[in-house]
């Protein structure tokens, strides 16, 4: 067996890998193995990728790689080591976008390589030179949307720039625009290559990519970055053809199958519009100014509020983004281990939408140790809100705000969320009367039966534990 087909043999051993790993992350008992399978089929791909460099007797190009491949790996260990739980969407939101850059640039090899006439062009047999420049085209639309529709991603939820949607005049027109530009200037390209229509090709997928993503406002982030991942994934594909690549083919296809998947599950979760998500909020139109009064709001104490629980019979706790910013989940561990033991029933409600990543919440008190069989999904705890008697939110916003529900020109309105204003008492956990990650002001805090309790989640708990 010659080193190119181990090499080859090597790739299918590492695809086998990444669709168990797939098939190990979809469920949290077979989570851990599933991220050693991903790692050991990258570690196998990445040596086959040597191996096949290095069999080719392109010396240079072996260092290079390696070089690459090392730094790297040095700069993803150090940013995978430092990144806060909370920037975990913008990281990867930074990483697709490097996956986009990197379509653009193998398309653009792959034109200038067969067009200056290199040993590549003698591979591409002249009845198939056509097919080479649609894939050029495609790939570097894919990869150049993605880079900066993930640049974007990355902006808005770094909170660098606003989050709220981007509303110019025309927009769908502007998109729809884009999209058959596109088609044009690759009929153009295909007939007759040339630079210039390479760079014009490229700059309308930049804008388009930049225009979809900041078309589209916060609350819909999480479904956005999981679709600019499909992106991604598409992209590599695209890269793995002009490279004629079987792996990256592969790897793609599943990254932007499962991608697209996940996306779809979750507009379905936020019932949201899933063709007007990825058609950068088509149909959504700038609702009317949020600067609505809503009346006064009733503040609360710790000392009071751990009155209040000492009196409940049984309690909900719906923590969100917040928690995880004052890194409260322990303190709220011991305050649900002391009211137990007072014989308060206690439950959580995890939005699926809460934090910033699907299951932060989850994750977090898992961390804790809070019992798993308290932990209950949105769906499991909504109906009991009407008979608990406090519920606390704690650091959570827009996954509790009945806007969604009754006001119809909110910019979140159909999103399901915690009915946590059905309860006897409502006490919220936060710093100001800000807004939360949609920037939609929330009437949850304007109730008859809502307090506030401002200060930082995890100093409020502690006081209500040592008070209680
Ligand atoms: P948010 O609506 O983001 O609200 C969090 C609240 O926590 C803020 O209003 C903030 O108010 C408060 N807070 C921040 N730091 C705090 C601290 N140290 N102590 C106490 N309170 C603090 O949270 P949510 O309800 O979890 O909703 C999640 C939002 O993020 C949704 O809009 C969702 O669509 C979006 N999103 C979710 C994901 C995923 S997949 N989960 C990914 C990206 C975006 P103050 O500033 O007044 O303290």
């Amino acid at each position: 067996m010659t080193l190119a087909t181990a090499a080859q043999a090597a790739y299918i051993v590492a695809a086998l890998l990444f669709i168990l790993s797939l098939a190990g992350l979809s469920k949290h008992e077979t989570a851990r193995s599933g991220v050693v399978l991903g790692i050991s089929g990258m570690v196998i791909a990445l040596a086959a990728t040597v191996v096949l460099a290095a069999d080719g007797g392109e010396t240079l190009a072996v260092v290079l790689l390696l070089a690459a491949m090392v730094i790297g790996a040095a700069v993803g260990l150090w940013r995978a080591r430092i990144v806060e739980m909370t920037a975990m969407p913008e990281l990867i939101a930074i990483l697709h976008s490097f996956v986009g850059l990197a379509a653009v640039m193998v398309g653009w090899n792959g034109f200038l390589e067969v067009e200056n006439g290199g040993g590549a062009r003698a591979e591409v047999p002249g009845s198939l030179l056509g097919v080479h420049h649609a894939e050029v085209s495609i790939g570097v639309f894919i990869g150049a949307l993605t880079f900066t529709g993930s640049v974007v991603a990355f902006l808005k939820l770094s909170a660098r720039i606003d989050s709220r949607p981007m509303m110019l005049p025309g927009k769908n027109h502007l998109n729809l625009g884009a999209l058959a530009a596109f088609a044009v200037l690759t009929v153009l390209f295909v007939i007759s290559p040339n630079l210039g229509l390479l760079v014009a090709l490229t700059a309308v997928a930049l804008l388009l990519g930049w225009h979809l993503v900041a078309s589209i406002g916060g609350g819909d982030m999480p479904v956005v970055v999981s679709m600019l991942n499909s992106y991604s994934g598409w992209a590599a594909a695209a890269s793995g053809f002009l490279l004629d690549n079987n792996l990256l083919i592969v790897t793609g296809a599943l990254v932007g199958s499962s991608g697209a998947y996940l996306s779809y599950v979750m507009c379905q979760a936020m019932n949201r519009s899933f063709i007007s998500v990825i058609a950068g909020g088509f149909g959504i139109e700038a609702g009317p100014a949020g600067d609505r009064d809503y009346g006064e709001h009733k503040e609360i104490t710790a000392a009071e509020t751990a009155d209040l629980l000492k009196e409940a019979k049984s309690v909900v706790i719906t923590p969100g983004y917040g928690m995880a910013v004052a890194q409260a989940q322990y303190p709220v561990a011991d305050l649900t281990r002391k009211l137990r033991e007072r014989g308060v029933e206690v439950r959580f409600g995890i939005h699926p939408v809460a934090g910033r990543l699907p299951g932060h919440m989850n994750v977090l008190l898992a961390e804790a140790k809070v019992p798993y069989d308290i932990v209950l999904e949105m769906d499991e705890i909504n109906d009991d809100f009407a008979t608990t008697s406090v519920v606390l939110v704690i650091g959570a916003n827009d996954t509790v705000n009945p806007g969604a529900v009754e006001d119809p020109d909110s910019p979140i309105a159909g999103m399901p969320v915690l009915r946590v204003w059905e309860a006897e008492n409502v006490v919220v956990f936060k710093r100001s009367m800000a807004t939360g990650y949609a920037g939609v002001q929330n009437p949850l805090f304007f109730r008859h039966n809502s307090r506030m309790l401002f200060g930082d989640a995890r100093q409020r708990v502690e006081e209500i534990v040592s008070a209680l």
